[in-house]
This record gives C-alpha cells, structure tokens and sequence, in this order.
C-alpha cells in the first residue's frame, strides 16, 4: 500500500499516556489514587481564576485575542521586559514546538542533555531536525562542555533544561555563565526553566534576569507547575525582537485560548499565594528527598516539585508496586523513576509504598 506519513517517524516512540487515575481508583476500590506522574502543583486553582474563566465563557463564542495583548502587557510588567519580547502560546511545549519550526530546516541539529523532558525529541522530529542527545553526567545532571563540544556548524538549538526534567538536577551561575560564553553567537541558547518557581539554590541563575538580553538567549517558561494552569494550557518565551517576531509568524493563529488568556491574568495577580504554595512544595521536597535517601537511595538534590529515583532496570517494577498501592509514579524503564511531590498526605501514602518497594 503506499505510505502517507512520514517514514523518518517510525523510529520515534509513541506518546504513552499515564495511568488513568479514576481507572486504577475503581480496579483497586479504594477512595481514590493519588497521581505523582505529571508535575503539577496539587493545591487546585489559585483564587480568582474560576471566575475569571467563568466570566471568559461569556465570550467564548468569539475568537480571542490574537496578540494576546492585556497579558503581554501584564507578564512585561512583571517580568521588566518590552512586551514585543514576549510570546504566549497553549503551553510552553507548544511554543517549544513553534521555536523549532522558526529556527529549523530539515537536517538542522537541536543539541539536549539526555534524559531531559520527553517532548524535546517529539518536537525536534516533528521539524525533521536531528536531535543530538548529550548524556547526563554521572550525578544525573547537564554536561554543559560536552554539549558545548556538541555543537556543529548544523546546530540551530541547544537547549539547557534548568532545572531538569525529570532528574530534577540544575546549573549553576558560573558553569552556565562559561557556557553560554562558549555558544557561537548564531546559535540559539533555550533555557527552559517550567520550575524556575522552585528553585531555591541562589546559585541557580534566573536566566532571564541573568541572561535575557543576550541576543541569543531565549527563555521558556510556563503556568503550568506553580500558577496552577496546567488544564487550560499557558506558556510564554522571551526572547529579543527579531527572534519573537520570527516565532509569531509561524505561531498558530489563535493557539492562547480566551479563557487562558483571562486564566492567566487573573493568576499572575495571585503571586504571594504562589510562592506560598511553592514553599510548601518545597519542604515537602526537602523531606520525601530525606526519606528516600534513609531507604538507601541516591536520590540527587533537586529544584523542582519532583524526585529521581534513579533505579536503572528497577523502574518498572517500582512503578507497579506503587500503583497497586494507589500511587501514579512515572517510571522511565531502564533509567529511573521521577515522582511528583504531592500535598504531605499523597506524600506520606508514596513513602509509604516506596518503603515497601524498595524491600521487596
Ligand atoms: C522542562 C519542561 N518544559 C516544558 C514543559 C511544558 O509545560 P507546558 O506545555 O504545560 O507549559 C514541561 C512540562 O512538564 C517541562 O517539564
């Protein structure tokens, strides 16, 4: 029969989503699973936001704003940035994915650590660019003078995960400061920083305080993980003009949905509560972090809201324990396991089956 799609997609693996909460609620009979796999804050939408989306729905039956311009201006007043440097888009993977296709022609190289976010590899070859992995040095972290060795003539991209998904290590200013000093100047510096909200480290740079008037530097954030807006699907990039200008040519018309718009607005005047819950994530880290280390673990320290079990050929079998027992986990077969940290009941329930995991 003749072919389609693509043929160069085969090699790629197919997005498998995480195990259905109110599934394995109902198989197991218990009240209800506790979901640890995919990084959100747990502590439901910060206040104001259901009525700016119930008052958004008034409008729902017209287009949004294109620009997105009230939000713009608000997230540039926040940020100390030209609101022309700021992009919006349904998710920082969305804009991660229009980046590629602004920046990439086929062949072109996208340079990452390696294990990184998951959606770099899908996003690199939805462009038909090459995705050249550079692994993680020993302590689960970003190799940064390999990466830099890693660029080539072909190179468009190179991303830094900081903090990283999903071993939850980070760079520090000087190492970065050495890198991004060692980037050619037509090559594009992502920073991709969705838990930049949880770092604590104050050697953990904010690259776009540190960074952001670099030429070459772009920074991605999202609203997802501390602004609690992971269902309706908000992120933003800033990056210098021409490169912004560059990305809202090939940007999905209309892709910042109204209610996010509205969402996100009503969120950003929520900061205090924001770092409020993120310190609570916080000390909820420090302690899982501790207890996974007195069961004998090597856990590295980590800056965001979530843990590396790094256990190799264990993974999957630790993810199934912790599933019988009610726990959602995301085991990386073969790697490791990166668990989400919850509120400090869905924390002590993993511990609890982690403990009787790593015995069994
Ligand atoms: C490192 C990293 N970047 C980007 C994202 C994408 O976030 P979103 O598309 O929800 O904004 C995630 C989400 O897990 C992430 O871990």
């Amino acid at each position: 029969m003749t072919r389609l799609t693509r043929s160069d997609l085969d090699g790629l693996p197919a997005y498998v989503p995480g195990r259905n909460l109110a599934d394995l609620t109902r198989e197991l009979g218990i009240a209800e699973a506790i979901k640890l796999a995919s990084n959100e804050v747990p502590y439901g939408p910060l206040p104001g936001v259901i009525e700016a989306v119930t008052d958004a729905m008034l409008h729902s039956h017209r287009y949004p704003d294109m620009g997105s311009v009230a939000l713009r201006d608000a997230l540039a007043e926040r940020l100390g940035v030209p609101a022309e440097r700021i992009v919006t888009g349904c998710g920082s993977v969305a804009l991660a994915e229009t980046l590629v296709k602004a920046t990439c022609l086929p062949g072109d190289e996208i340079v990452y650590s390696w294990r990184s976010f998951e959606a770099y590899p899908i996003i690199s070859a939805g462009a038909g660019a090459s995705s050249v992995r550079v692994p993680n040095t020993d302590g689960h972290g970003h190799d940064l003078d390999a990466m830099a060795a890693a660029i080539t003539e072909r190179t468009r991209l190179v991303i830094v995960c900081n903090p990283n998904n999903p071993t939850g290590t980070s760079v520090r200013k000087a190492e970065l400061d050495r890198f991004i000093a060692s980037v050619p100047s037509d090559v594009l510096i992502v920073l991709d920083e969705a838990y930049r909200e949880l770092v604590t480290d104050p050697e953990v740079p904010d690259g776009l305080e540190t960074y952001g008037d670099r030429h070459n530097v772009l920074v991605l954030r999202t609203m997802s993980k501390a602004w609690g807006l992971a269902g309706l699907r908000m992120g933003y990039l800033v990056a210098q003009p021409e490169v912004t200008a560059a990305i809202r040519k090939v940007l999905t018309p209309f892709s910042t949905s109204l209610v996010a718009q509205a969402a996100a607005l009503a969120a950003l005047a929520q900061e205090p509560e924001v770092r409020r819950r993120c310190a609570l994530v916080v000390e909820e880290r420090e302690r899982v972090t501790g207890a996974l280390r007195g069961f004998g673990l090597d856990v590295p320290t980590s800056q965001a809201n979530f843990v590396w079990l790094p256990l190799g050929d264990g993974a999957a079998a630790f993810g199934q324990v912790c599933e019988s027992r009610g726990v959602i986990v995301r085991p990386f077969q073969g790697d490791g396991v990166r668990v989400t940290i919850g509120t400090p009941e869905e924390n002590d329930v993993f511990l609890g089956a982690a403990e009787v995991a790593l015995k069994s």
